[in-house]
């Protein structure tokens, strides 16, 4: 399906990010709608920013302050690269385009540049041009993904930077653990949790983002925020794969399922749609 070209008022997630909620969006957003929010938007597990960008192009956000958060560094440069200079990321996005072959992304995979626009243009041409859009580093920190085999890789489409600068522009962008979201959360505000789902099978390697695992503690202990922002007031919505610990963590909360194509978890149902949660206190 061709997608529509992006106008300003149009933003669109600007990396491709594993776990990307682009698919649920639709039940995401009519979720959302029967949340009481008078308040401010957080996403503290922000990867590609399917729903804040989905939002932003319904209008749900407005100019009101949102706050973005991730704890991978290289993720967040490239959203304050968007949001610093949105021109000179474009020329220097336009300068790989022109020089995209097999020699420069590996020249470009092993070079970080000093400056932060500079480092954002480098994340997302090695985003759009690397294998499947993953993300993943050595013990080092050095990005190690292999080239992808695309024939003309989407790696400038000036339009929607703009687009995306423009629906950024009063955002807080930060990279922080998850937690940090007790900081800035207050009655009436939104938080939409996306983290790293708990696996289906000992061996799915969906957590796989980058360096540092996402286990039953990290998902205990996510589980404990959720349960310390409800008795503030604050509407919550999760998401996570449907299984009996997941079901546990949040018992007593309004658990639907959703279906979505999870092709990276080949161990858990192959390629077609597996059921996954979404955890609501609305
Ligand atoms: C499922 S992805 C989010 C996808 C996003 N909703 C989208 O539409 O693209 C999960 C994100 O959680 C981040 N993450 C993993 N562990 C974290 C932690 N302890 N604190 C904050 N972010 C974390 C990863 O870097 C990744 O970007």
């Amino acid at each position: 399906m061709k997608t529509a070209p992006s106008s300003p008022t149009t933003p669109r997630p600007f990396l491709k990010w594993v776990g990307g909620k682009g698919q649920l969006l639709d039940e995401l957003i009519e979720r959302f709608f029967s949340a009481k929010v008078s308040g401010r938007y957080h996403e503290p597990f922000v990867g590609g920013g399917a729903l804040f960008f989905g939002l932003h192009r319904l209008g749900r956000l407005g100019k009101s302050n949102a706050f973005l958060s991730d704890n991978n560094e290289r993720l967040i440069e490239a959203y304050w690269g968007v949001q610093a200079d949105v021109e000179a990321l474009i020329a220097l996005l336009e300068g790989h385009r022109a020089q995209h072959d097999k020699e420069y992304y590996y020249a470009m995979r092993g070079t970080v540049p000093e400056s932060l626009t500079a480092r954002a243009a480098r994340i997302i041409y090695l985003n759009k041009t690397c294998f499947n859009g993953l993300f993943r580093e050595n013990s080092r920190g050095g990005f190690n993904v292999p080239m992808g085999k695309y024939q003309n890789p989407p790696i400038c489409d000036p339009e929607n930077l703009r687009a995306v600068s423009l629906a950024l522009s009063g955002t807080e962008v930060s990279v922080r653990p998850f937690a940090g979201v007790l900081d800035h959360a207050v009655a009436g505000d939104f938080v939409y949790f996306d983290p790293p789902y708990h696996p289906l099978s000992a061996s799915s390697n969906f957590t796989a983002y980058h360096e540092g695992r996402f286990g039953v503690s990290e998902q205990q202990a996510l589980a404990a925020v959720y349960r310390e922002l409800d008795q503030r007031g604050v509407a919550l919505m999760l998401s996570n794969s449907m299984c009996d610990f997941v079901r546990e963590l949040y018992a007593g909360f309004r658990i639907d399922t959703v279906y979505a194509c999870r092709c990276v978890n080949r161990d858990a149902g192959g390629r077609g749609k597996i059921p996954e949660a979404v955890v609501m206190n609305f």
